[in-house]
């Protein structure tokens, strides 16, 4: 491994304190990265080297180095660290990257979707992302990838014009989930699930995510995009992918992708009628009242965007034609919670339909994906006692109980560690968020052109 550049651009954001800086610290704390690295965070706020280090220094976890040895390793990682103040749109400011070495270098956008573009071009003009002799460079772009299929279009024609798409790297972070990964090995590495993973065995998969919290001062991007932008079009439909492609023939990044965009190429773009929306209105929960969407004070006044979203897709291939898929994801809900609900086929004509309890229920795969991750099989099985009674009961894989001697990696390491080793498996290639934004475009244009109002829910409901 050569020497090493890792530059946050937009590093004064909360994206950057809280996910990407400690993810950085958890791959050096575990001697995952080049000995040679250096960490630069760019932004537009006033801070010396010092200050920044003090900001992200609050949120680096020693997960991985308990003990002494930590305050060693967090010494370390913030010596390498500075800071570089500039307006993103400025050439010049990125020109001070320059320092005359051929190193290995990535620019991690984590900026607000609207200023990509004009920061990929400030940087390419700047020179600093030439990687020189024998090095390389790689840009990490965050969700979202445009509104629609139109601006992904116009987005993604920018960046080209500025940087090589070997280069790209388009994170969606739910891909870096240990469980999301799971979904591969769960499917191809257990024959036994091979031959039932069709329409003719499975009635239905739903998938599910939702959070206890609101938009939390966050209105001012959120109401730009709504649930079905922030958190439908990529990363519930990156878990549909996963949970629904054909087998790949290796597990080549390329093999994986072009399974994922046939999958979403089958999938039959939305009507209006298959997509029922809300947003939350003031709520108690516990005791304590929590403001409605909008009563957050960086929401516009009667603001249309939804904050829920539950919807029905088709898979029009021969596998699922006859597999109802849903979707459902909403903010300010009961709980945090992430699932893949896998629902086999029940038979009216099986044995045990004849007893009085009725027919055994459908079996149940569920993958959480988080709090909590596992995986759940439901089965039914005979109740102890001389009668023939049955029950469902469920076999359950606990990872916190299974792996209790592994750290779960946070999203941010996996994807990270991906960049920098180059493998491009689990980032989002260009024809996959065209296939993506051409399933829920229409139905988003629906909803805007005819100003449909989101049905009224309460803070903390149950959806
Ligand atoms: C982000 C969305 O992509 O994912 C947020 O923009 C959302 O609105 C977040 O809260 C959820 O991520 P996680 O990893 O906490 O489930």
């Amino acid at each position: 491994m050569g020497n090493l550049k890792l530059v946050v651009v937009g590093a004064s954001g909360d994206l950057a304190r809280k996910k990407i800086f400690p993810a950085l610290f958890s791959l050096y704390s575990q001697g995952l990265l080049p000995n040679e690295v250096e960490f630069v965070g760019f932004a537009r706020s006033d801070y010396s080297d010092e200050a920044f280090r003090r900001r992200i220094s609050e949120t680096l976890t020693c997960r991985y180095v308990p003990g002494e040895s930590c305050a060693e390793k967090m010494d370390g990682f913030l010596a390498r660290t500075s800071y570089l103040r500039g307006e993103y749109g400025d050439s010049n400011a990125y020109k001070r990257l320059l320092d005359g070495r051929a190193c290995d270098k990535i620019f991690y956008f984590s900026i607000p979707p609207a200023i990509f573009a004009d920061t990929a071009e400030a940087l390419g003009a700047s020179g600093a992302t030439e990687p020189g002799d024998g090095a390389w460079t790689r840009v990490v772009v965050e969700k979202p990838f445009g509104r629609d299929r139109k601006s992904f279009d116009e987005l993604n024609e920018r960046l080209n014009a500025v940087f090589p798409e070997e280069w790209i790297y388009r994170i969606d972070h739910y891909l870096g989930k240990e469980m999301v990964r799971n979904i591969q090995v769960l499917r191809f590495a257990n024959q036994i699930f091979k031959p039932i993973w069709d329409s003719k065995h499975i009635d239905r998969i739903d998938i599910s995510w939702s959070e206890d919290i609101g938009v939390e001062g966050r209105g001012g991007y959120f109401d730009n995009y709504g649930i079905i932008r922030d958190v439908v079009q990529n990363h519930l439909l990156q878990m549909l992918a996963l949970v629904a492609m054909e087998p790949p023939p290796s597990l080549d990044a390329a093999d994986i992708r072009n399974r994922k965009v046939e999958l979403l190429k089958a999938i039959t773009p939305l009507n209006p009628e298959d997509v029922e929306i809300g947003q939350y209105v003031s709520g108690v929960v516990n005791g304590v009242e929590h403001p409605g969407y909008g009563d957050d004070p960086t929401v516009p006044d009667d603001s249309l965007t939804p904050t829920f979203a539950r919807m029905k897709l088709q898979v029009l291939n021969e596998r699922w034609e006859d597999t109802v898929f849903t979707v459902k994801a909403g903010k300010a809900l009961a709980r945090r919670e992430s699932q893949i609900r896998i629902v086999f086929r029940a038979s009216r004509s099986n044995v045990f339909c004849s007893l009085d309890g009725g027919c055994p229920m459908p079996n149940e795969l569920i993958i959480r994906v988080q709090p909590d991750e596992g995986i759940t099989l439901k089965i039914t099985t005979k109740v102890p006692g001389a009668s023939m009674r049955f029950h469902v009961k469920e076999l359950d894989l606990t990872y916190s109980d299974a792996f209790d001697a592994e750290v779960i990696p946070e999203a941010y390491e996996n994807l990270i560690l991906d960049v920098v080793n180059g493998d491009k498996s689990l980032f989002i290639r260009a024809d996959e968020l065209q296939a993506a934004w051409d399933i829920f475009t229409p139905v988003l244009s629906y909803f805007e052109e005819n100003r449909v109002r989101p049905k009224a829910y309460p803070f903390g409901a149950s959806l």
